[in-house]
Order: structure tokens, then sequence, then C-alpha cells
């Protein structure tokens, strides 16, 4: 068998204590997408100087683009540099989990758990309830024997990603989650309100529109929410797909020669307002996406002889910084958390 990884040796956090604090303190901890170099950089810097716990977010598509085996030192240069920021700045040290996002089978999620991840998601929300029940508590077994957390879900999200699709939303039905939770042994839940996956998250007829013609969704669902929480009261939750997709950053990537077309995200003040509750786990991918692509772009727009990629990716980067310090100061609730 290949050599295993612990989690803690690579200087890696679970997420069962930043969970307690967040549901404690009315805020949640963000768990940001990445694929590459320049997201990581971004989102540890960010983390660092608002000093927020952070969760670096996988999913296995990312897991196969970064290549598997370089993913273990990335986490753990991820912790190296932001040790070395820290320093640097005379700031405290940041607790880092690294997570497995949307992991869809047990042999995948036991291969995270045995190269470093400290945090695995097995979404078996598609499943029928007993076969997700199944799958979940398998998981949490193999995973509990090393301390490594893990995320279930119930209800289906909408929305189209590459490796994560479902077409239709199927809320959280409150009346199962109790019999999950114990069932499974889960350490936090994910739960359909509303939100999607991806740039377009509702369509322009579920929408209306301000003086600006800009879309307004419907709302999400609080009271799926409340009920949840009556039922299994303090128990960390998790909202994916929570991404704002900003009316500029689509500007900004439609006026410099990009074609997005009737996107929409979650107003930010909703996700503020979720997280006051026991949501303590934010899922944002899309928002950096759509901010990274903006800026390379104009950069390219604006610079067409450039071929040097740090003189994209550079501008790249500081956007996500400012992108990611915003959400965590105004959004999240995270600064000054770690
Ligand atoms: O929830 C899905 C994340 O945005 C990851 O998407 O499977 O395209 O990497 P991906
Ligand atoms: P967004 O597409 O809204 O960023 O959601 C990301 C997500 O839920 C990752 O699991
Ligand atoms: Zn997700």
């Amino acid at each position: 068998m290949a050599e295993r990884t612990h989690y803690k040796d690579l200087g890696l956090v679970n997420t069962r204590e930043m969970f307690a604090r967040a549901v404690k303190g009315g805020y949640a901890v963000p768990a940001y997408n990445f694929n590459n170099m320049e997201q990581l950089q971004a989102i540890i810097t960010a983390c660092v100087e608002t000093q927020s716990p952070v969760i670096l977010q996988v999913s296995s598509g990312a897991r196969k683009y970064a290549n598997q085996t370089l993913l273990k030192y990335l986490g753990q240069g991820a912790v190296e540099m932001m040790k070395a920021m820290a320093a640097e700045k005379g700031l405290r040290e940041i607790p880092i989990a690294l997570h497995l996002d949307h992991g869809d089978t047990f042999e995948l999620a036991q291969s995270c758990v045995d190269t470093g991840f400290s945090s695995v998601m097995i979404d078996g929300s598609h499943h029928p309830y007993e076969e997700n029940v199944r799958l979940t508590k398998q998981v949490v077994e193999y995973a509990h024997r090393f301390d490594v957390t893990v995320e279930g879900e119930l209800g289906v999200l909408a929305g189209i990603e590459d490796d994560v699709s479902a077409e239709k939303s199927h809320y959280t039905k409150p009346e199962e989650v109790e019999d999950f939770v114990s069932k499974t042994g889960v350490d936090s839940l994910a739960i359909s309100i509303g939100t999607s996956h991806g740039a377009n998250k509702f369509k322009p007829e579920q929408c209306t529109r301000n003086k600006d013609g800009i879309f307004i969704p419907p709302p999400l669902r609080f009271d799926i929410l409340r009920e949840i929480e009556k039922r299994i009261p303090g128990f960390p939750i998790v909202l994916h797909g929570s991404s704002s997709v900003p009316v500029e950053a689509v500007r900004m990537i439609n006026e410099n020669g990009g074609a997005l077309k009737d996107s929409v995200g979650i107003p930010e003040e909703q996700i503020r307002e979720a997280t006051q509750s026991a949501v303590c786990k934010v899922n944002i991918d899309s928002d950096g996406r759509l901010w990274m692509t903006a800026a390379i772009r104009k950069h390219f727009r604006e610079k067409p002889a450039d071929f040097d990629p740090r003189k994209y990716l550079g501008p790249a980067r500081q956007a996500l910084i400012d992108m990611y310090k915003h959400k965590n100061e105004n959004v999240l609730g995270s600064a000054g958390k770690a």
C-alpha cells in the first residue's frame, strides 16, 4: 500500500473546532475552492490578512487538474506560507482545513483521508435516502478512525457544474435531518434551501428586475433553515452554491470580450443573514472564477502584447485577494476569528 499521510503531519486541522466556534459566534467559515497556485496564494493571503479561519476546498475535478500527489504538498505549502506570512506581519497563525468537496464515492473519500485531507464531503444527496445514509455512514466510519471530519448532504441543489449536476432543486426535508445525522454520525450537514452551483443560479423568469434592469432572485427558504435548526439545534449547517455572481465582475467579463448571459447569484445580504444562524460553512467557487476571468480578460484587452503569465495572473490573483477579504469582512463575519 502507498504511504499514508495524516493531515496533522501537514499542519492542517479538521473542521470540528472551527465549526463549534462559528456556530457559537454567529459567523461562517469560508470554504473557497481552488485548482491552481494563484487561487491558493490568494486565499491564504486574504485569510491571514483578515485573520480568518479557512477551508481549502478541492473538488474531484480540481484534484485531477492539480494532480492528487502534488495536492498533499500544496496543502502543506499553504500551511507553511501562512506561518511565514503571519510571522512577517506580526499576525496570529490561522487554522487551515483541506477538504474534499462533493466526494461521490467511498473510494475517493478514503483516498483523500489517506493522502492528508482533514475533512471530506460525501455527497449522496442524489441517491435514495437509505443509500445516502449507507454511503455516508461508511465514509464517516473510515474518516473518524483518522479524526477526519465528514460533511453529508440532504436535499439536492439545482445547477450544473462539470462534475456536479442536478437538474432540479429539491429542498431539504426537515423531517429527515435528525434521523440522517444520528444514523450517519456526520460532523456537518449541507442543505438545500434555494442556492445552486454556478453563475446562473436562477432562470430569468424566476426573477424580478430592479430599476437598473438587474435580476433580483427569489429569497432563500429561511423557513426551511429555521425548521432544520429547530430539529438539530446547534448542529453545523453548510451552504453550497453561495456565490453572489457580482454584476461588476460579469460586466467586466462581457465588456472585455466575454459572453455571459443571464447570470444571477445569491445576494450577499442573504448569505450574511444565514451565517447568523447555525450555518457555519459557506462554499464559494464561482465568484472567484468570475473575478479571475474578468481581470485576465481586461488585462489581455488592454495589453495584448503581454505573454508572460505573471503579467496577467498577478492582477487576477490580486482581484481574488480583494474579493476574499471582502467576503470574510463583510459577508461571512469570519474576519478576526482565527
Ligand atoms: O460545487 C462545485 C464546485 O464549484 C466545484 O466545481 O467540479 O467544476 O471543480 P468543479
Ligand atoms: P458557487 O458555484 O455558488 O460558488 O458554489 C460553490 C460550491 O458550492 C462548491 O461546493
Ligand atoms: Zn457545492
